[in-house]
């Protein structure tokens, strides 16, 4: 296939539904590929991206590399802007000034101290999970327990009141339609909206906070903006707290999705974890790998002379880095197609590297952690009740339902 051929089928729903044959196809053509109609360089290789992810050459694009009719089309304060003024699109010196604000809530000890408050969470879902299951009947896994459990972690670490919390995954989901490759920016029109009520959303409790502070990371951050010294405008804070709610919740909602779909389909796996043969730890690191969900980023050449792999990438240049990809590099993986918990030196790209390296990393991983060791010794018999959906989406990769029954006979 033409490079273009499988860029333009990844964007399209049977490459999005299984992007993998894709990637298979796009390794033919290289590690590293170009295609210069769009200015843009392509990596599939595991080394060249976690080299891409860790270059000071490399970093997030800028406005001024984007042709002014695309920048035009963009709404002032919409999906796009918003994403653009938080940390995951900025890069060094504003980056580091605003990630060590709020990285602090983020230590490995922090978050370590939260798993005595996440497991009572966990075990308070799959109660609900549970009784509405208890007669045969399907639940559906995504609505009922993988959204549920990280928007109600991360938003009792923001400081989100609980009656709020509904309005967020369809919030969530449109508003990343912004992190997606699209081709045709009219499309962008639910993220625009979906970010127009979390600036509100946002703006009304910052000024609740304000009033009357609360132990929690809203009120920590509100603060710092109100110390008025630079260190984080106006529209930083609403940015950033955008995006650790949405980053909070949307991925490790599909890392739990994508980790139950795996372990039905490998019964053994959720055996030997119940029994103590596979340290859950292990399984989640696989799920990481073989179906990741976030499947790829990009990064712009931010100097001259900026090379990949020893090729040279002009300034302004994108290359975008297919993890997914590069998760199944057999260069780097043996066997990479197969889902093996217990292959040995198995690290992923799943939360990127460098600078931008995820911040939830620690809190995901423990969530997922905690989950699935519940989730499989309690419902020992969990299995399909229908063909699962997935969301029509590239970038994060996950499902829109999965309907299980908890015991007896699927339908
Ligand atoms: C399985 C779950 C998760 C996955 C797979 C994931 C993945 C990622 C990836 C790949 C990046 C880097 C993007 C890039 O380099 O372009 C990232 C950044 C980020 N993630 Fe996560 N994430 C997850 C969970 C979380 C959670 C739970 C939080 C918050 C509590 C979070 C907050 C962030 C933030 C704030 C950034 C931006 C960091 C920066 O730019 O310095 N993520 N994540």
């Amino acid at each position: 296939m033409e490079p273009q051929e499988i860029l333009g089928a990844l964007m399209r729903p049977p490459g999005r539904d299984d992007p993998y044959p894709l990637y298979a196809a796009a390794r033919q053509l290289g590690p590293l590929f170009a295609i210069p109609e769009f200015n843009l360089h392509v990596c599939t290789g595991f080394e060249l991206i976690n080299g891409v992810l860790r270059s000071p050459d490399f970093g997030k694009y800028e406005f001024e590399y984007l042709p002014q009719e695309v920048i035009d089309q963009y709404v002032e304060g919409g999906s796009v802007h918003t994403i653009s003024s938080s940390i995951l699109d900025a890069n060094p010196p504003d980056h580091r000034r605003v990630r060590s604000l709020i990285s602090s809530a983020f230590t490995p000890r922090r978050i370590a101290g939260l798993a005595p408050a996440i497991t009572r969470v966990a075990g308070e879902l799959f109660d609900e999970f549970e009784r509405l299951g208890a007669q045969g009947d399907p639940v559906d896994f995504m609505e009922y327990f993988a959204f549920r459990f990280p928007v109600t972690v991360i938003c009792e670490l923001l400081g989100i009141p609980e009656q709020d919390r509904v309005r967020f995954r369809p919030l969530a989901h449109d508003l990343t339609v912004a992190l997606e490759l699209i081709d045709d920016l009219t499309k962008l029109a639910p993220a625009d909206a979906a970010a127009a009520e979390l600036r509100a959303y946002f703006e009304k409790l910052s000024e609740q906070r304000r009033a009357q502070p609360e132990d929690d990371l809203i009120s920590a951050l509100v603060q710092v903006n109100d110390a008025d010294d630079g260190r984080l405008s106006d529209g930083e804070l609403i940015a950033n707290l955008t995006l650790l709610l949405v980053a909070g919740f949307e991925t490790t909602t599909n890392l739990l999705g994508n980790g139950l779909e795996l372990a039905l389909k490998h019964p053994h796996v959720a055996e030997g974890v119940r029994k103590g043969e596979i340290p859950v730890a292990a399984f989640v690191e696989e799920v990481l790998r073989f179906d990741s969900p976030v499947q790829l980023t990009s990064r712009t050449a931010l100097t001259d002379g900026a090379k990949v792999g020893g090729k040279e990438v002009k300034r302004g240049e994108q290359v975008m880095l297919l993890m997914g990809a590069a998760h199944r590099d057999p260069a780097r993986f043996t066997d990479p197609d197969t889902f093996d918990p217990l292959r040995p030196d198995n690290t992923s790209l799943s939360f990127g590297g460098g600078i931008h390296y995820c911040l939830g990393q620690g809190l995901a991983r423990l969530e997922a952690q905690i989950a699935f060791a519940q989730l499989f010794e309690r419902f020992p018999e969990i299995r399909l009740a229908a063909e699962p959906t997935r969301s029509d989406r590239l970038v994060l990769r996950g499902y829109e339902t999965l309907e299980v029954v908890l015991q007896g006979a699927a339908a």
